[in-house]
């Protein structure tokens, strides 16, 4: 294990190393993009959202090992599920489904539940106008 890796869980490791979903969504039709304020890390997250579920997401990412494994499996997390349940998707809840974060990397969930929560705003408001 490198010392860039050093405390990540299995599961963290594993998205870092075959991250799934990563790429574009030609067909999304909500985006969320968003940078760490914290160290300037930053995520693009695409949606196709169909009937009030998220049918497909994609993620572009520039960052650290943790940044890119927490958008992984962000993307895994979402797929297939309501708007209502996505919307309920926590910083708290991605850090669990990543088996814990390193403390210096805590922060590395914000961006992936953010870019989500970015995403869900952007398409509300489009259905709203
Ligand atoms: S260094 Fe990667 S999220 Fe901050």
């Amino acid at each position: 294990m490198s010392d860039r890796t050093e405390g990540y869980s299995e599961i963290t490791l594993d998205h870092f190393e075959h991250p799934r979903n990563n790429g574009v969504l030609e067909n999304a039709n909500a985006v969320g993009y968003m940078t760490n304020p914290v160290c300037g890390d930053s995520l693009v997250l695409m949606l196709r959202i169909e009937d009030d579920r998220i049918v497909e997401a994609r993620w572009q990412s520039d960052g650290c090992a943790a940044s890119l494994a927490a958008s992984s499996l962000l993307t895994e997390m979402v797929g297939g599920v309501s708007l209502a349940d996505a919307s309920q998707i926590t910083r708290e809840a991605v850090v669990d489904a990543l088996g814990g974060l390193p403390a210096s990397k805590l922060h590395a969930s914000v961006l992936a539940a953010d870019a989500l929560h970015h995403a869900l705003a952007e398409y509300e408001k489009k259905r709203e106008s």
